[in-house]
């Protein structure tokens, strides 16, 4: 998974480093670099909810339990808060905070949240010469056809155009500052350990895992065999922020498999390593206007990041299995 770059005695800050992209990053420097100094900083869950019902912030300490770098429990919407930062000079930033749920529809909290707080990271990046590598999305894509290619975006929600317009700002600041490193990563759906905290926004082979343990057939939109997503698994991910330090050319890239996969192959892959057949239980597709196919072109990422991803659909599965069985029956809250 390296490239040659020794985060030993480098010093990293993870914004969302509750969150689940952001904490198995934190667990993969500990492992890999113990002499790093990463420093979490993520606002944690509490108790309000958006109108959607869902937690306003997913972070949880359940996802940290083990981590031994520093905490920092702060808001990136409040300047008190990030000013805890100033005592840190980092070497590199990432930043995965964010309102992550795409159905938050109120639109000044997601801008506030993941855009004006981009502003304040990027001024931090700028003053410590950081490497910068953040969290964009497959939601700026919106619901364009296949494949997915960097340069054409229509985002549909407004989680997909604060994502956007956070790379048309990381854009502007490459070229002002040309001396910075800043990648915008672009993930597709990702799946694997430490997202169960996010509730029902946690990927459906998680969600179709327990469905499965509890006795019951997987529950899936009518013809899901026709709704194709680009799956890609956590170790990939981690892969792609580890080798956007060193690119060759700063920018926005796809970080998913180029290879697009259905909802009942997750099912089937499912009930294969669960050892099951429950059979599907389909019902009605409740959305308007639903993408029924993301597959990214990853050319770019592979020219400009090395970027490779490793695990099919049923390896990410294979390999997630003895964590969806752990988690089975617990609590999310
Ligand atoms: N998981 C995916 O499939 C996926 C796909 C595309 C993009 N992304 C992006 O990747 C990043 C990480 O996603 P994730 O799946 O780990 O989501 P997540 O919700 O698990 O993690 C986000 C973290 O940010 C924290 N956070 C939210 N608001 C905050 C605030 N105001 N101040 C401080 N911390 C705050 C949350 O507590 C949480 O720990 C996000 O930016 C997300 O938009 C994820």
């Amino acid at each position: 998974m390296n490239n040659k770059i020794n985060f030993n005695n480098k010093t990293i800050l993870i914004t969302g480093g509750a969150g689940f992209i952001g904490s198995n990053l934190a667990f993969y420097f500990q492992e890999n670099f113990p002499k790093s100094k990463v420093t979490v900083f993520d606002c944690f869950r509490n108790e309000e909810t958006f109108h959607n019902g869902n937690l306003k912030s997913f972070g949880h300490y359940k996802n940290l339990i083990g981590f031994r770098g520093d905490i920092i429990c702060g808001n990136i919407n409040n300047k008190d808060d990030l000013a805890l930062l100033d005592e840190h000079k980092f070497d590199f930033i990432f930043h995965h905070a964010a309102i992550s749920d795409t159905r938050v529809y109120d639109q000044e909290i997601v801008m506030k949240t993941n855009v004006n707080s981009f502003y304040d990271l990027l001024a931090i990046a700028k003053r410590d010469r950081s490497v910068m590598v953040y969290a964009s999305s497959a939601a700026t894509y919106g619901n364009l056809p296949s494949p997915q290619t960097v340069g054409k975006e229509s985002p549909e929600n407004p989680y997909g155009y604060s994502k956007y317009i956070m790379d048309e700002i990381a854009i502007k600041y490459s070229l002002e500052n040309p001396d910075l490193t800043i990648v915008g990563l672009r993930f597709f759906n990702v799946y694997g350990p430490r997202e169960y905290y996010k509730g029902n926004t946690s990927s459906m082979v998680i969600q179709l895992g327990h469905q499965i343990l509890d006795g019951n057939a997987p529950r899936l939109f009518n013809n899901s065999n026709q709704i194709l997503r680009d799956f890609i698994y956590i170790d990939d991910v981690i892969q792609a922020n580890i080798k956007a330090c060193a690119p060759k050319q700063n920018g926005n890239y796809n970080i998913a498999t180029g290879i697009s996969r259905n909802f009942q192959e997750i099912a089937d892959i499912l009930q294969k390593e669960l050892d099951t057949d429950f059979g599907t239980d389909y019902f009605p597709n409740p959305y308007n206007g639903y993408q029924m196919n993301t597959q990214a072109d990853i050319s770019s990422t592979k020219k400009n990041l090395g970027f490779e991803p490793k695990f099919s659909l049923e390896r990410g599965i294979k390999a997630y299995i003895p964590e969806i069985l752990r988690l089975h029956g617990t609590d999310t809250s």
